[in-house]
């Protein structure tokens, strides 16, 4: 009683928004769906192909929705549990077709609606460990490619418990929605600009090399690709330098960039931790790993020591 007395005006009425907000769960404006883009093809196969491409071997969903972690490439049916001190424990939805666990009821634009502004069906914000935030800018026809094919999956039942606890009604506070746009499709080719857009908004490149700071942890786009010798808790390996630094990569060639992703190991012959999707990602095409490599290489420099963490027995 006495502490609450002794606090400054604006301090009390903060404590008192943050106690009303968790009581009624303030709910954030409603974010509207997205559109079926015109563009996108009519030969439904095509799409969850593409979708498939996506969602296995670029943006590896199952690092994190996988039934199994050891096996990203099973069933999307979810459970793996993150620990995040805004929002307490959040569990990776089960991302199958099911009806009653799963996104059986959803439509295409309520999925795409969630991978990009973090706004579930029923209206409730993602944890942002959910990476709505480098999502958000992924293509239309991406976006919903990647709908298509979830829809396409054979339904798992798994009741994953959510847990909105209140530490997380108040991290609505601190955490928003994202807006919902338009977002055109890049040219896809051997090019810095489809590198750029595939490092950061379609595979999550960008999400695990770019270090984070501040409440709402945001990357730090100053220093975009710099790597973390320090990372987030739960990470088991430090994300490489992957700027065109002496500390990065400015000595790999492009070859060396396919072959470490290819086989996991560097031109120095260290074997990359499991961490680094290296399998999944390494399944992209030779173009598109060229184009992250040429965007890569006209990201600003950036002196940044990582050192490699120790492996597990392989
Ligand atoms: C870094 C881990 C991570 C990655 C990678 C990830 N997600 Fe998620 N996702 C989560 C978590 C955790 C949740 C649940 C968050 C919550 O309950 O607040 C979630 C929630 C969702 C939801 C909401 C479903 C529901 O029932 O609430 C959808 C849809 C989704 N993810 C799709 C995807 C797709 C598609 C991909 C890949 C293109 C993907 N996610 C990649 C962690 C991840
Ligand atoms: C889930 C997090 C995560 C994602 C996603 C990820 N990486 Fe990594 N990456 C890592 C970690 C951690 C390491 C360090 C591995 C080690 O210490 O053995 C690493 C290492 C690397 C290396 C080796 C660099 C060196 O100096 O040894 C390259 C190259 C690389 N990543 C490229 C990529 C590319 C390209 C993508 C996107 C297609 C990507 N990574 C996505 C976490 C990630």
């Amino acid at each position: 009683m006495h502490a609450v007395i002794r606090m400054e005006p604006r301090r009390v009425s903060l404590v008192l928004v943050l106690v009303v907000c968790a009581l009624t769960s303030c709910s954030h404006a409603p974010v509207p769906l997205p559109a079926t883009p015109a563009t996108l093809s009519t030969d439904s196969a095509a799409v969850a192909a593409r979708g498939e491409y996506l969602v296995r071997n670029a943006a590896v969903c199952g690092g994190c929705h996988g039934a199994s972690e050891r096996n990203p490439d099973g069933a999307l049916s979810g459970g793996k549990e993150f620990h995040d001190w805004r929002i307490g424990t959040a569990r990776a939805s089960n991302l199958t077709p099911d009806d009653e666990t799963g996104l059986g009821t959803w439509s295409e634009a309520e999925i795409v609606r969630s991978l990009r502004t973090g706004v579930r069906k029923d209206g409730r914000l993602l944890a942002p460990v959910m990476p709505y935030e480098w999502f958000h800018q992924m293509s239309d026809e991406d976006a919903f490619a990647v709908a298509r094919y979830l829809k396409s999956q054979p339904p798992v039942r798994n009741n994953v418990r959510q847990s909105p606890n209140i530490v997380f009604k108040l991290g609505k506070l601190i955490l928003h929605p994202k807006p919902t746009m338009t977002v055109a499709a890049t040219p896809r080719g051997a090019t810095a600009e489809y590198g750029r857009y595939l490092s950061q908004h379609a595979a999550l490149c960008a999400e695990c090399h770019t270090p984070r700071g501040g409440i709402r942890s945001t990357p730090d786009m100053s220093r975009l690709f710099a790597g973390m010798a320090k990372p987030p808790k739960g990470f088991p390996a430090n994300p490489s330098n992957l700027t065109p630094d002496p500390t990065g990569i400015a000595a790999w060639s492009e070859d060396d960039f396919l072959k470490a992703l290819h086989t996991g190991v560097t031109p120095d012959g260290e074997h990359l931790h499991p961490f680094m999707p290296w399998k999944e990602n390494g399944r992209m095409t030779d173009d598109d790993l060229r184009a992250i490599h040429r965007f890569l290489r006209t990201v600003p420099p950036i002196h940044n020591v990582v050192p490699r963490k120790e492996q597990p027995a392989q």
